[in-house]
């Protein structure tokens, strides 16, 4: 495994008999962007703590590269850590913090304070080289730790909500930094976030954690369209989730049937092999979810039959959002998206439509209750 990789095993960490973090197996690849992604208490900061070696495991191992580090000291893991309350040096100014790294390389002065000056331009902050910490912001002070971390570009980088305390349009502007610090230095980043959307841009792969374990590890493709629970449905984005009794296999769709009218559907199997008359739900996001009037058919795609009454439309400038109540009680609410096109075709409140989907939109997911969230 080449030197930058970073892969665990079975690492467990428990607090009392409360588990933070379940034994879990993950491997980082060289090179990689892998957000953690998951609500508060899931065990994102333990993870992250557990990789950069700040606080020890009860079980497992962490190795980068080939080397078994899971008692190494963190400052002899050449992994750059910027966390939520990493505390910069109050006795120094924000130049000495910043060049910091560089001096314990061995960079010489002048070099460490020209580097520390680009790293400070990077961050936007040219003009506070010569203040203390305790003169800035938390925002500032949050940006000037990206920076003390970028600056001796690391193989590394493990990163707890660096941009949280941010405003949007600065978080953005971070975001792409980073995104191009990784790109043009190849550094492996370890990410921590619980703002859906930014793991969605930011990363090759997505962790989603629940309640101290591993809940599915993919591309942000595979998450969001082909989730494997209703814990992961649900936490990217909005969906539509209709129960359903799984009917026959075709190919790698099965045919259901959809509701207590059993309406009959189509979905990818989505790695589920269960057998006809299993419960199952099927999820489609909004967007993949046709809608037409009464009777007629959408977009090509035969009607199912699935109707609903429109109960609110919402246009957001570019996109339509229908939210409906189906005439089957049985089914939750359900909610379509659309690009606006032209008032011709505006949905009106109350309207009945008739609902829609391909196979390839919809997945099958197992009929489990969503574990609880991860607060203890
Ligand atoms: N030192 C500790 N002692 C006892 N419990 C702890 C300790 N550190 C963390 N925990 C518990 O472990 C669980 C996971 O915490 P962790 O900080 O990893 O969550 P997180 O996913 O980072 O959440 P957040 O998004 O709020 O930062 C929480 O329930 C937390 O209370
Ligand atoms: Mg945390």
């Amino acid at each position: 495994m080449s030197s930058s990789s970073l892969s665990v095993q079975g690492l467990a960490k428990r607090y009392g008999d409360f588990v933070a973090l379940a034994p879990t197996d993950l491997v980082v690849a060289d090179g990689e962007f892998l957000t953690l992604l998951g609500p508060s208490g899931s065990g994102k900061t333990t993870l992250l703590s557990l990789l950069a070696g700040l606080v020890p495991p009860d079980e497992g191992s962490v190795r980068i590269g080939s080397q078994d580090v899971t008692y190494a000291p963190p400052y002899e893991r050449d992994i750059g850590v910027v966390f939520q309350n990493y505390a910069l040096f109050p006795h120094m100014t924000i130049e000495e913090n910043i060049a910091f790294p560089l001096k314990m390389r061995k960079v010489s002065a002048a070099d460490a304070k020209r580097r520390a000056r680009e790293a400070l331009e990077m961050v936007h902050l040219p003009h506070i080289a010569g203040r203390y910490p305790r003169e800035l912001s938390g925002g500032q002070q949050q940006r000037v730790a990206l920076a003390r971390c970028m600056v001796y570009k690391p193989s590394i980088i493990l990163m707890d909500e660096p941009l949280g305390a941010l405003d949007k349009k600065l978080r953005e502007h971070m975001q792409l930094e980073i995104k191009r610090l990784h790109r043009e230095m190849g550094t492996t980043i370890v990410y921590v976030t619980h703002d859906q959307e930014e793991a969605m841009t930011m990363s090759d792969r997505i962790c989603l954690m629940n309640a101290g374990r591993i809940e599915q590890l993919g591309t942000p493709a595979d998450l969001y369209f082909r989730p494997r629970t209703l814990f992961v449905a649900d936490f990217l984005g909005e969906s539509n989730i209709l129960p359903a009794d799984l009917r026959t296999r075709v190919g790698d769709e099965v045919e259901v049937g959809v509701g207590s009218s059993g309406v009959s559907g189509r979905a990818l199997a989505n790695g589920h092999d269960l057998p006809p008359g299993s419960s199952v739900r099927v999820m489609v996001r909004p967007q993949n979810l046709a809608v037409a009037r009464h009777g007629a058919s959408a977009m090509g795609v035969p009607a199912v039959g699935v109707q609903g009454r429109v109960s609110e439309v919402m246009v957001t400038g570019s996109l339509t959002k229908v939210y409906m109540e189906p005439l089957d009680r049985n089914l939750p609410p359900l909610v379509a998206a659309f690009p606006t096109r032209n008032e011709a075709d505006a949905v009106r409140i109350d309207d009945v439509l008739t609902l829609s989907w391909s196979g390839r939109d919809a997945v099958v997911i197992a009929d489990t209750a969503a574990p609880a969230a991860g607060t203890a």
